[in-house]
């Protein structure tokens, strides 16, 4: 069994040209777009680059496609999450993006780019100009996922 990382509150690393590395103190909670539980755990890498076969999860498809994600952003959307807590919920939104919702602070691996949110949505299709955040480039690439 490997060992997770300890996490303070809720957070999402943009890992450059990787995936979307989610940890909680709490719990992360990924479910459907029907609130159907897909797992529950401390830590889930989910894909970002629209590639992995083993969607809403990371299978390590983006290096096999190359997938370039800059990992530095600009969010102009930052919300406070002072005195806020719970769990970090993931809806992963059929052909569409992952809807996040909980205090959740947002950043990359860096550290140079930080925000927080109480929800957001962010790119699962790989296309969007506004990583890690979706623009809504998957409707006209035609994501399927
Ligand atoms: S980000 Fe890893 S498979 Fe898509």
């Amino acid at each position: 069994m490997s060992e997770k990382p300890a996490y303070s509150g809720n957070t999402v690393m943009a890992r450059p040209d990787g995936p979307l590395i989610c940890g909680s103190d709490t719990a992360v909670v990924v479910q459907d777009a029907e609130a159907k539980l897909i797992r529950r755990d401390v830590e889930v890498a989910l894909c970002r680059c629209g590639a992995s076969n083993n969607k809403p999860f990371c299978d390590a498809s983006h290096k096999r496609i190359g997938f370039s994600a800059g990992q530095e952003f600009i969010d102009e959307r930052e919300e406070s999450i002072a005195g806020q807590s719970g769990e970090l919920v993931i809806t992963v939104k059929a052909n569409a993006m992952l809807s996040v919702s909980g205090p959740v602070t947002i950043f990359s691996r860096s550290g140079e780019s930080v925000t927080t949110r109480m929800r957001a949505a962010l790119c699962r299709c790989g296309h969007s100009a506004k990583k890690p955040f979706c623009d809504g480039s998957h409707k006209k690439m035609g994501f399927v996922g």
